[in-house]
């Protein structure tokens, strides 16, 4: 399964693609699993999701604009409003009936951690729950939406991977640090997370100092890093200090070579902002370098990798990938 961006049964999940503060005035075009999508804003303040793709000669809808929460096509003017029903064709007489065909199928949309969560098939489960988003001793930043040339499996594969710090981050948290990882199991972390429980020494840069409340030039920082299917992974640290960090790093295939990628961190203390962030932001253009390297998707099949034992995050992410793929959830809603 190299390609696995037509997969049926990949698309009845979530998928973090934009910003909530990405969907302003104007309709916003979104590729996702190698379609295009059109989000807007319904005059409710509701989000309205579809295929880009307006049912009478198939021009891109986001190419159209929206006033009042209803969305013209650019081609001949059909509008389109909440629920994506079509409200009007100006070039038909007053008294002549909207086809029925002509309203969009509307796609499942929401917003959670100020990200705007689109489903393309249909899915009965809900965003993955970060619990510390409903604890009021912690705020939570977003940043804005990457594209990176890799594949969201080569990511995830890497984000839930702790063997390359020494390597790739060689410069920030890896510098000078032991290269080898402790033996860990990997289990359910809460309802929605699987992964492992570690402690680890992480170099301490200048740059470090405000994420890690510390002035040392290394600190042990007791980690979780877990996942959610398919490509939501979730690390917990806990500083010297005490204070908790826990951070959501997003990746969305907008097809088997490209993603999108965005991060949430969430804090219980006020250190500010921009070093928290610009400080992750340099450790994942670390990680950027690297998976643009790599060639093509993670292979998914068993036996074509050579994994070791600190694999075993990533490996079992990988198979339950596997079965979610294989999963055979018929391809839905078709017209
Ligand atoms: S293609 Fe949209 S109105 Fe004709
Ligand atoms: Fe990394």
């Amino acid at each position: 399964v190299t390609t696995f961006c037509d997969n049926d049964a990949l698309r009845n999940n979530w998928f973090v693609v934009a910003l909530v503060t990405d969907i302003g005035e104007q309709p916003r075009a979104i590729s996702l699993l190698g379609d295009r999508f059109v989000i807007w804003r319904s005059a409710d303040g509701e989000l309205v999701a579809a295929e880009d793709r307006c049912p009478h000669r198939e021009a891109p809808l986001s190419a159209g604009s929206v006033k009042e929460g209803t969305l013209t096509c650019r081609y001949h003017g059909w509008t389109f409003g909440d629920q994506g029903r079509c409200l009007s064709v100006p070039s038909a007489s007053k008294t002549s009936q909207v086809p029925v065909r002509a309203h969009l199928t509307t796609l499942q949309v929401t917003e959670k951690y100020g990200l705007v969560w689109l489903c393309p098939g249909v899915t009965t489960s809900e965003v993955p729950v970060v619990v510390e988003d409903s604890d009021p001793s912690f705020h939570r930043f977003n940043t804005p939406i990457q594209q990176w040339a890799a594949s969201a499996t080569r990511m995830v594969d890497n984000f839930l991977d702790t063997a390359h710090f020494a390597f790739v981050h060689d410069v920030s948290i890896g510098s000078g640090i032991n290269p080898r990882v402790a033996t860990f199991d990997v289990q359910p972390l809460d309802d929605w997370f699987t992964g492992y429980i570690y402690d680890v020494l992480v170099a301490n840069p200048e740059e470090a100092h405000s994420t890690l409340g510390d002035s040392a030039t290394a600190s042990l920082v007791h980690m979780t890093t877990g996942f959610a299917l398919p490509f939501i992974v979730r690390g917990t640290m806990q500083f010297p200090n005490g204070v908790r960090q826990v951070l959501m790093l997003s990746s969305t295939p907008v097809d088997d070579l490209n993603s999108l990628f965005t991060f949430a961190i969430w804090r219980n203390d006020d250190e500010p902002e921009a070093e928290i962030v610009n400080f992750e932001l340099q450790i994942d253009a670390e990680d950027q370098l690297m998976v643009e390297m790599l060639d093509g998707p993670l292979p998914l099949e068993g036996g074509r990798l050579v994994s070791v034992r600190s694999d075993k995050g990533s490996e079992v992410w990988r198979r339950e990938l596997v079965r979610l793929l294989v999963s055979n959830v018929p391809r839905q809603p078709a017209k």
